[in-house]
């Protein structure tokens, strides 16, 4: 039996029951594969449910504010996804009549849909011949067939693309798309696969030639960047200050101000910066509290944070909103502050 049959066999004995498999409707496959992106199965679930719950259909989530849809994406990071997907949602709901195109140019062309996602969708809803690739996609194929092109290179992108549409199988581009999904995700795992077990052994290359850990091959390493922040819950008369992001990774989100440094800084260097002179202008200022380093791990950039908890009178920022403290929760905001919220008392 050749590899797609092989394939197409195992995932039915192994497969596990998830929601999104037991649908052809496109709006909540189209969510579904938004969740999972960068993001794990067990991670997006309870999103993904509690999305179809409150916006059982696109128009609902078309009808929602930013502020909502944000608010309930809270948690689960890269927040471009949740702005580009309340975008397509009310794209369909206006342009669409609230129906995703049957038409693998219009999918792709929707904003936040890439080439995987569209294949995706045209897949799973629609039965249509598109292979997906992606993380667990190269993984396999690469192994299985010897490819040590660097996918990201251009050639890469252009083999893996080719080979996964070879091997398609044609009449049932859903069920194919999935098992070779799976079989990346629960067989052919990144770290230590367990290879004794494994339907493909007897012609997998990488198995055959004992270089299982050595594929897939990446030709570039991300340079990550530090970034060293200081968030500022000032508070005035059970008051703080809290502004809506406007550019960068929490665009749309609710953040504290901050100061930013690119190397690691003492508290006393931080109060003694100018652009902490230029917020507080001489204010007297009660520093409360400055929590411990909260670090978080983007795939261009390692986020340093702290929080300081200051108590103020008579200053005055232009940009930010002055909100209630008992309000803060209801504000979408990183997971980062949502994760210093879980560790102070803030009434
Ligand atoms: N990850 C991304 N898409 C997925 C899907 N449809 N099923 C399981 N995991 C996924």
């Amino acid at each position: 039996m050749d590899f797609s049959n092989k394939l197409v066999n195992w995932y039915q004995v192994n497969k596990r029951d998830l929601p999104w498999r037991n649908t052809a409707n496109a709006y909540y496959i189209w969510l579904s594969e938004i969740i999972l992106q960068q993001t794990r199965v067990a991670q997006g679930m309870p999103y993904y449910l509690a999305f179809v719950k409150v916006f059982p259909k696109v128009e609902d989530l078309a009808n929602a504010s930013e502020d909502e849809v944000l608010k309930m994406w809270q948690g689960l990071g890269y927040y471009s996804r949740a702005r580009n997907l309340h975008f397509t949602a009310k794209d369909i709901a206006n342009n669409y009549d609230g129906m995703f195109p049957e038409d693998h140019k219009k999918i792709l062309a929707l904003k936040g849909v890439g080439a995987y996602t569209a294949a995706a969708i045209a897949s799973f809803a629609f039965g249509m011949p598109y292979a997906v690739v992606d993380g667990n996609v190269i993984r396999v194929l690469s192994r299985i067939f010897g490819v040590d092109t660097p996918f990201d290179s251009t050639l890469g992108k252009k083999q893996f693309a080719e080979l996964a549409q070879e091997l398609l199988i044609k009449d049932n581009p859903s069920e194919y798309n999935q098992a070779i999904m799976e079989f990346g995700a629960m067989q052919c795992k990144p770290k230590s696969p367990d290879c004794s077990v494994c339907p493909m052994q007897d012609f997998c290359e990488a198995y055959n030639k004992n270089i299982i850990a050595e594929l897939p091959v990446k030709s570039k390493k991300i340079k990550v960047k530090n970034r060293y922040l200081h968030f500022l819950m000032i508070e005035q008369e059970e008051h703080v200050y809290l502004g809506k992001r406007k550019k960068g990774i929490w665009t749309g989100l609710y953040e504290f101000p901050f100061l930013e440094f690119d190397y690691k800084i003492s508290e006393n260097n931080v109060i003694e910066s100018e652009e902490w002179i230029s917020i507080f202008n001489g204010a007297k200022v009660e520093i409360i509290s400055v929590s411990t380093e909260f670090i978080h791990v983007l795939s261009h950039q390692k986020i340093h944070a702290h929080f300081w908890k200051i108590k103020t009178q008579n200053v005055q920022l232009n940009n930010f909103d002055f909100i209630e403290v008992k309000d803060l929760l209801s504000y979408p905001v990183s997971r980062l502050t949502e994760k210093y919220f879980e560790t102070i008392e803030l009434i």
